[in-house]
């Protein structure tokens, strides 16, 4: 799928419109017309790069609301990672927090695109998230939150272990990294857990996504052996 930051060329034509809609009518497009463009979008992004995409298809509004469940707008500033079309944002909207509380990392060119079109006040990097620096990303206020859309699964651990290690310098002591998945399990593997001084908590599971998807709330457990920042 050819969307990018220079979406007004005609090769775009996607991105265009929606831009130009959204130019000229602020309401957001209807529930339906969004979900079917960004199902299209998701598996053309997946067909070309399955294991950066780790997904056929958007997360689900019911998974959505079960990932930022616990967040509110005192959390904020808020970290998403893997933020592909929004969905998360939009659920983390909903509980309050303003798009200027967010920073939405996105390493596909398509999906960062969108993101900059769809919350303009929100600082959306196209970044790997294993490649970040804390003190870069906020040098002052940490975050009172993390949440990943990542597809830590179709990641090698050493990758897992350092957007790990990156999002708890982003975190306040107290803050939580809120990661889904697919699988039976937490994602993370126990040997990273352990390493980094964390632990993991199953907070629910919808079936009502595709495929069905558990919640685990990742926090640290004291005393942490991780650094203060990176
Ligand atoms: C499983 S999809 C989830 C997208 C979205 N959060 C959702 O739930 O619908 C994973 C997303 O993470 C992005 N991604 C994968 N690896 C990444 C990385 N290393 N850094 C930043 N984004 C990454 C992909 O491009 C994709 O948008």
């Amino acid at each position: 799928m050819s969307l990018s930051a220079k979406a007004d060329t005609p090769q775009r034509p996607a991105l265009s419109a929606e831009r130009d809609r959204a130019q000229t009518d602020h309401r957001a497009p209807p529930m339906s017309t969004r979900c079917g463009s960004d199902s299209l979008r998701f598996l053309r992004s997946w067909a070309s790069d399955p294991l950066r995409v780790a997904a056929i298809a958007p997360s689900g509004v019911r998974l959505a609301e079960l990932i930022t469940r616990e967040i509110t707008p005192d959390h904020g500033p808020v970290l998403e990672l893997g933020a592909g079309t929004g969905v998360f944002t939009r659920a983390l909207l909903a509980r309050g927090l303003a798009e200027g509380q967010l920073t939405l990392v996105e390493m596909g060119p398509d999906f960062a695109a969108l993101l900059r079109m769809r919350f303009p006040q929100a600082r959306v990097l196209q970044r790997d998230a294993a490649r970040l620096s804390a003190s870069v990303l906020f040098p002052q206020d940490r975050a009172g939150a993390v949440v990943s859309g990542l597809g830590l699964l179709s990641m090698k651990p050493r990758r897992v272990l350092a957007i790990l290690k990156t999002a708890f310098a982003c975190l306040r002591p107290d803050g939580s990294l809120y990661q889904f998945t697919y699988g039976p399990r937490c994602p993370v593997p126990p040997s990273i857990l352990t390493r980094l001084g964390l632990q993991a908590q199953r907070i629910g599971g919808t079936w009502a996504n595709l495929p069905p998807a558990s919640v685990y709330r990742i926090s640290r457990s004291a005393p942490s052996p991780l650094p203060d920042r990176s």
